[in-house]
């Protein structure tokens, strides 16, 4: 009885290095075409698409979901969506960008689709590796990322027409000031270690600005 344990246990770890020397040879031969038009087959595919599906639902289970009605939140997230996410997940009445035929994974249409606002809110904050998905909480805020959150609820209700007229009427997208031209200076407190010299601005600020801004 003993001898038959060993024989298993040294079998098995037998198998266990020729299955890790097998896959390291694989890695390390270039063989794998890493390539985003190259894409999974159905068993891979499905296999990562299981483990984003769980990982997204298990780390996002917890979050608390402020109140994604307020007219002010929804607002301010149009003109964050409008300025950071069209051309990868498309307006209404959009078809196509020139970025997302190349993209694998697809991004979905989010004019079409309407996310769970937890799952929405964590995937934005933190994004998605080895995807095209960016985390956007490297650069926003919480109460940024959920008034995109409460945009998306209501996104895919909207006509082209609908849509471009809540986005004329939000506040513009100012957070990176990375628009050279744009002089919103007021909101550079909103970036930590981000200060920049109070200039004297030309172009009023809106006066709607809404105050979502937790941090
Ligand atoms: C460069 C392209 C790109 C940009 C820009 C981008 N995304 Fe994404 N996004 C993706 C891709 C690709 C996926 C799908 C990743 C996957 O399936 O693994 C994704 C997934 C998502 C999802 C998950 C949808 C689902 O099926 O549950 C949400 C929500 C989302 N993005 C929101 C946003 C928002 C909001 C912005 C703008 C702030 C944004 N994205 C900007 C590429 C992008």
């Amino acid at each position: 009885m003993k001898q038959t344990i060993t024989q298993f246990v040294i079998t098995l770890v037998i198998l266990l290095v020729i299955a890790a020397a097998g896959t390291g040879a694989f890695v390390y031969s270039g063989i794998y075409n890493i390539g985003a038009d190259d894409h999974h087959s159905r068993p891979v595919f499905s296999l990562l698409q299981t483990l984003r599906e769980r990982s997204i639902a298990e780390h996002s289970r917890n979050l608390q979901v402020p109140d994604l009605e307020d007219a002010t939140l929804i607002l301010k997230g149009a003109g964050q969506y409008a300025a950071m996410c069209t051309q990868c997940h498309l307006t209404p009445g959009m078809k196509n960008s020139e970025i997302r035929p190349g993209l694998y994974p697809q991004p979905p249409n989010l004019a079409k689709l309407r996310v769970d606002p937890k799952e929405a809110f964590w995937v934005i904050k933190h994004g998605i590796k080895m995807s095209a998905m960016p985390a956007w909480g490297s650069s926003h805020d919480d109460a940024t990322i959920w008034s995109m959150v409460a945009f998306l609820q209501k996104l895919p209700d909207l006509s082209s027409r609908q849509y471009k007229d809540i986005v004329a009427k939000a506040p513009p997208d100012d957070d990176m000031d990375m628009d050279n031209g744009d002089d919103h200076s007021k909101d550079a407190d909103d970036m930590p270690g981000m200060t920049m010299p109070a200039k004297a601005t030309s172009a009023a600020p809106p006066a709607n600005e809404p105050k979502h801004r937790g941090g």
